[in-house]
């Protein structure tokens, strides 16, 4: 996420030119992965739901007994600003929050005031060959850490976990890796959720699985249940990737995107069950959001 040299970022409750801002050595952000955050996506300048991401946001800072710092409505404000300020349409933005400046000792005293920073940069989409073709991932050698440890429905700014899943995609040729809880079950991709369609059932980890509360996901099953499709959030297998007619991963960043190469095996080149699920989460953010299509 690199922003361009005259683009501004919200840091702190005012908007700055990127180049200017800058955050403490003694974050606690930078000095202990001490935060959370968001990814989102915004269409013609719109963020699609933005209410699903900042309750996500809050309930991961709740659980790290941090303040959004303006609450809710703070966080709001920022996405919107760095939008509007920025002139951006389709746009990726992050708004991070960590515990702010603070001793740098973890034991220590927590500081009194939270860091916020809201960054958007302009859509860059997966390519349409990745789109039609689909794309490639691999099972991760690398477990999700499990919920006991620290639980991956926390989106919290540490993410070793997933960048050692994301290291061996990159390492393997692939664009992505899917995580295997501790119990051998599937959870989910290093930046994504996980979806199988066999026989035409639509198949996803389910939360107790131990992953992120996908906005996407939650988007997806909805979609599904009402095109009528059955729907089962379960504990699945590498058995039952292996037989799956269609795998598709998603998250707000790439919405649906079809997986072509599970390691070496190539998945059937017909995915009817992705592709009309696509068109439809497309036409859903479309409905939801007011844009003409
Ligand atoms: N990540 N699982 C993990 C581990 C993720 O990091 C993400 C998204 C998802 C999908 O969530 P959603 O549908 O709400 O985007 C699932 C974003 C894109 C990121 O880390 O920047």
């Amino acid at each position: 996420m690199n922003p361009g040299a005259r683009s501004r970022v919200w840091l702190n409750g005012r908007l700055v030119p990127a180049f200017r801002a800058r955050v403490s050595v003694f974050d606690r952000g930078f000095l202990f992965g001490d935060g959370v955050y968001e990814t989102m996506r915004a269409y013609a300048g719109r963020p699609f739901r933005l209410a699903q991401h900042l309750d996500r946001l809050g309930a991961s800072a709740w659980r790290l007994d941090l303040r959004l710092p303006g609450g809710r409505r703070g966080a709001a404000r920022a996405v919107r600003s760095v939008l509007a300020a920025n002139r951006l349409g389709d746009a990726r933005v992050r708004v991070t929050v960590t515990r702010g400046a603070g001793p740098a000792e973890l034991g220590k005293t927590a500081p009194a005031r939270p860091t916020m920073l809201a960054v958007a940069v302009p859509y860059s989409p997966p390519s349409p060959r990745e789109y039609r073709e689909g794309v490639g991932v691999i099972l991760a050698r690398t477990r999700r850490n499990p919920r006991e440890a620290l639980d991956p429905a926390i989106k919290s700014n540490n993410l070793i976990n997933n960048m050692l899943a994301k290291m061996e995609a990159a390492r393997a040729g692939a664009r992505d890796a899917i995580f295997l809880n501790i119990a051998g079950h599937l959870a989910e991709g290093s930046t994504s959720n996980v979806f199988l369609v066999d026989g035409g059932v639509l198949m996803t980890p389910a939360l107790s699985c131990g992953i992120l509360p996908g906005v996407t996901r939650a988007a997806v099953i909805g979609l599904a249940r009402r095109m009528g499709m059955v729907v089962r959030e379960g504990r699945f297998t590498p058995h039952d990737l292996a037989r799956a007619d269609e795998v598709f991963l998603t998250a707000s960043t790439v919405e649906l995107l079809p997986v072509g190469r599970i390691g070496r095996r190539r998945l059937p080149a017909a995915r009817p069950v992705t592709a009309r699920l696509l068109a439809g989460y497309r036409a859903l953010v479309a409905r939801e959001l007011g844009l003409r299509r």
